[in-house]
């Protein structure tokens, strides 16, 4: 069995080296640009980070395509250059859902608990105790409920905070309000008073986060985006921002990445920056499930995460 690996954000070496160990009939190649075609370097398995299309061209007996991360977005922006009728399978959870629990937890409690305004205090030396949010009308409402959305609800739900999520398709997740499609998404902002973005980049999600939905929040509402830099107008964010109908955001994603130092964004103080890492791939984690997928494959037996192609993820 031949695997071919490639990820411009991780060194190779202790990939080939764990792949190798829970897979050793496999061989194991790091795919490098310029390295040879599909000839020189055929693939049963590809393991990828937004691969060029060089790299998947021409690989007759390609099994299936794996995506070291959750998101698609980079390997199906490759279109008519992705090898049709192969799999593309996304890591599911693999130790990103609690990662991404932590984080929009700890994001929503710094501001529910002014931790935010305290810093700007103490920045400045004032010692001055603030008045507490009102935790019934503080209602937290999540973009995208699969995977990783039902982890961060599940864990919102241990503070209290009345809950609301947002899918495509009809949920039933217990001690939360669910609402479902375009025509229920009004409905469902009108009262998040905290929106959290942990939808898939698609055609239909781009710019979801535009001035026009982002109005139809409550004035004083607060904006964590820990899916895509490109769901957001990020104009209309900053515009919303000093004008004072949002509170201010806490954002893991940005258009471009790393943050140009000299994006407006670093300047507003109420915009929270990290470096997309509310959720790391885990290396052990997601060679682990890489590889009971590869042997149930094998074994012709179904896997779960495979990308629906014409949804986008
Ligand atoms: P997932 O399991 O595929 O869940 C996606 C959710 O979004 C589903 O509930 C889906 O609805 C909903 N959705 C998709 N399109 C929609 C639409 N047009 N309208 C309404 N709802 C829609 O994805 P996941 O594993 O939770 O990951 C979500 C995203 O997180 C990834 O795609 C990635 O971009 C991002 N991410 C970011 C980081 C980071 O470190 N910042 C790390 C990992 C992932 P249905 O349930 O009805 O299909
Ligand atoms: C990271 O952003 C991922 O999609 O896994």
């Amino acid at each position: 069995m031949q695997i071919l690996f490639y990820s411009p954000d991780n060194k190779p070496e202790p990939w080939l080296a764990g792949l190798s160990q829970v897979l050793p009939q496999a061989r194991v190649q790091v795919w490098q640009h310029g390295m040879g075609t599909a000839d020189v370097l055929p693939a049963d398995y590809i393991v990828a980070w937004k691969p060029p299309a060089a790299m998947l061209a021409g690989h007759a007996g390609l099994k299936a395509v794996f995506n070291l991360g959750a998101g698609v977005d980079a390997i199906l922006q490759l279109g008519a250059a992705l090898p049709p009728n192969v799999p593309i399978v996304r890591l599911d959870d693999a130790g990103m859902a609690v990662q991404m629990a932590e984080y929009v937890s700890y994001a929503i409690l710094r501001h529910f608990r002014r931790f935010d305004d305290y810093e700007a205090q103490r920045r400045v030396g004032i010692w001055r105790p603030l008045r507490p949010h009102d935790k019934h009308n503080f209602t937290v409402g999540i973009l995208g409920l699969g995977v990783l959305g039902s982890r961060i609800a599940r864990a919102v739900q241990h503070f209290g905070f009345p809950l609301r999520g947002w899918s495509r398709s009809r949920k039933d997740l217990p001690d939360m309000t669910c609402f479902a499609g375009e025509e229920e998404l009004d409905d469902f902002l009108q009262s998040s008073q905290v929106l959290v973005c942990i939808l898939p980049l698609t055609a239909e999600t781009t710019q979801i986060l535009s001035r026009s939905m982002l109005e139809k929040l409550p004035k004083g509402a607060y904006l964590i985006n820990v899916a895509r830099g490109a769901h957001v107008a990020e104009s209309d964010l900053l515009a919303l921002i000093k004008s004072e109908h949002l509170a201010g955001a806490t954002l893991d994603v940005f258009r471009t990445e790393a943050l140009p130092p000299q994006h407006p964004f670093w300047q507003e103080p109420r915009i929270d920056i990290t470096p997309h890492i509310a959720a790391l791939t885990l290396r052990e984690e997601s060679i682990r499930q890489i590889a009971e997928k590869i042997q149930a494959l094998e074994q012709g037996e179904p896997i779960v995460g495979i990308v629906d192609r014409s949804k986008g993820y």
